[in-house]
């Protein structure tokens, strides 16, 4: 079980738990979350999946995938240093206690 948390803009939290081997994106749209819409189901062609790492779980998620930085470019909200695209984050044991905030728009 690896626990992941979901900040909104406003402060508010919510904590699931998520299964090793989905994507940090599928683990959102499975609890509701809002403000992941995943319109293109995780084919990097959105970026409405958009989510900014918490600093301290950067080095965790990894380096951005080839041509998600593209996206990003695309995404409606600002793209930060911290900014990753949620379908292209793997749930990996190494994740667990992961923090994501969700942007404004
Ligand atoms: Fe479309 Fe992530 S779900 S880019």
């Amino acid at each position: 079980m690896v626990a992941i948390t979901f900040i909104q803009p406003d402060g508010a939290s919510q904590t699931v738990t998520a299964t090793v081997g989905d994507s940090v994106m599928q683990t959102a749209l499975n609890n509701n979350i809002d403000g992941i819409f995943a319109e293109c189901g995780g084919a990097m062609m959105c970026a409405t999946c958009h989510c900014y790492v918490d600093d301290a779980w950067t080095d965790a998620t990894g380096e951005r995938v080839d041509g998600e930085e593209d996206m990003l470019d695309c995404a409606e909200a600002e793209m930060r240093p911290t900014s990753r695209l949620t379908c292209q984050i793997k749930v990996t044991d190494a994740l667990d206690g992961l923090v994501v905030h969700l942007p404004e728009a």
